[in-house]
């Protein structure tokens, strides 16, 4: 399958602008998404039997490889994107209002360093909008994350406010929910890491989550990888203090191993130039954390070799998704076969 998409459908993709490719794609699961024989044939194709299933306290994960933030920023493909045999889905990041995002282009595939850097900017279509998405598909097969953050222009001193806006919107929907402050591409999000703010958004956020008692969600935070050691530790220490989970992590702003050209270009950076970065993080995370926190490890996982590393880093479950872009829809299924 991945030898049949890298000689036919990714060329043909990669002649596309990336944008326009990754809604011709999503176009396509739509249409899956509505014929129940379409979905169960791919399905058929797709789906990998696994039989170490992932427990994270209420949550059961059929196995550990799920669909990063930012692939269903609108939550429109919660229906046909279990087919592809991922253990959970994150959708988002979904902000309070509808937003364009910035101005295009803002998507760029790297082929040479199996990279993509974007600066989409929380293109999305509000909490309203997610809503009615994904009221159409209950009783998914597989856990959904909801990945929120705070519209492009909420002040930072208001941020906890917008989270909290998304939360409880989107609460009866959501497994798990990640707080994304760590986009590069929304000014000043990345300040969210700082103490003191972090602190505010995790107490507001967790007071509603705790007053709902039993039905409380886990609570996870999206970090950046390019924190310093201490504002890592911090991080995790504030995290332990609240019992949130860790994605570990966003894109990075660093350029490193990638042509002079992209110096200049701004944007968020994801693919393989991330994934040991990423797992170096996940490792730090883990020591801090005494393992008392779950951790998602997210960035350049391609292969199950590179998911392994992630998994032997500390991480419980992992996500791709610049992998899905550079190996196809089999992604899934041959990690599974890699790491049984
Ligand atoms: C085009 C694109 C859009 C993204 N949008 C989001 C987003 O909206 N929210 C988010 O938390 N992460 C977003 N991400 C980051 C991914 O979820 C992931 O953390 C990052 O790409 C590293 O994983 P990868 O190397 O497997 O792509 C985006 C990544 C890409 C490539």
């Amino acid at each position: 399958m991945g030898l049949l998409y890298k000689a036919v459908l990714r060329p043909l993709l990669f002649r596309m602008d990336p944008e326009r490719a990754h809604h011709s794609v999503k176009r396509v699961l739509a249409f899956a998404q509505n014929s129940s024989v379409v979905k169960d044939f791919v399905g058929r194709i797709f789906s990998h039997a696994w039989s170490k299933p992932v427990r994270l306290g209420k949550l059961a994960f059929p196995n550990p490889i799920g669909l990063a933030g930012g692939f269903d920023k609108d939550a429109e493909l919660v229906g046909i994107l279990p087919a592809l045999g991922f253990g959970f889905i994150e959708v988002g990041t979904i902000t309070p209002e509808p937003q364009p995002g910035n101005v295009v282009p803002r998507l760029f595939r790297i082929p040479e360093n199996l990279a993509v850097l974007n600066r989409m900017g929380f293109n999305n279509c509000g909490v309203r909008g997610a809503a009615e998405h994904l009221k159409k598909f209950p009783n998914s097969p597989v856990p959904i994350g909801v990945n929120i953050g705070k519209g492009v222009s909420t002040p930072l001193e208001e941020a906890a406010q917008d989270y909290l806006t998304c939360f409880k919107a989107l609460f009866y929907f959501a497994d798990y929910f990640v707080f994304n402050i760590s986009s590069p591409n929304t000014a000043e999000l990345k300040r969210l890491h700082e103490p003191a703010r972090l602190r505010n958004l995790l107490a507001t956020v967790a007071l509603e989550n705790e007053n709902r008692k039993t039905n409380a969600k886990p609570l996870f935070i999206k970090i950046s990888p390019d924190l310093s050691e201490e504002e890592l530790s911090a991080v995790v220490r504030i995290a332990c203090e609240y019992r949130a989970g860790i994605v570990c992590s966003n894109t990075t702003v660093k350029r490193d191993g990638l042509s002079p050209a992209w110096e200049t270009e701004t944007g968020g950076l994801s693919g393989r130039p991330l994934r040991d970065m990423s797992t170096r993080m996940i490792q730090r995370i883990k020591q801090i954390s005494d393992g008392k926190i779950p951790i998602i490890g997210v960035g350049g996982v391609f292969t199950a070799e590179d998911a392994r590393e992630k998994l032997e880093a500390g991480a419980d479950l992992v996500q791709v998704y610049t992998g899905l872009i550079y190996e196809g829809p089999g992604i899934v299924k041959s990690i599974l076969k890699g790491l049984a």
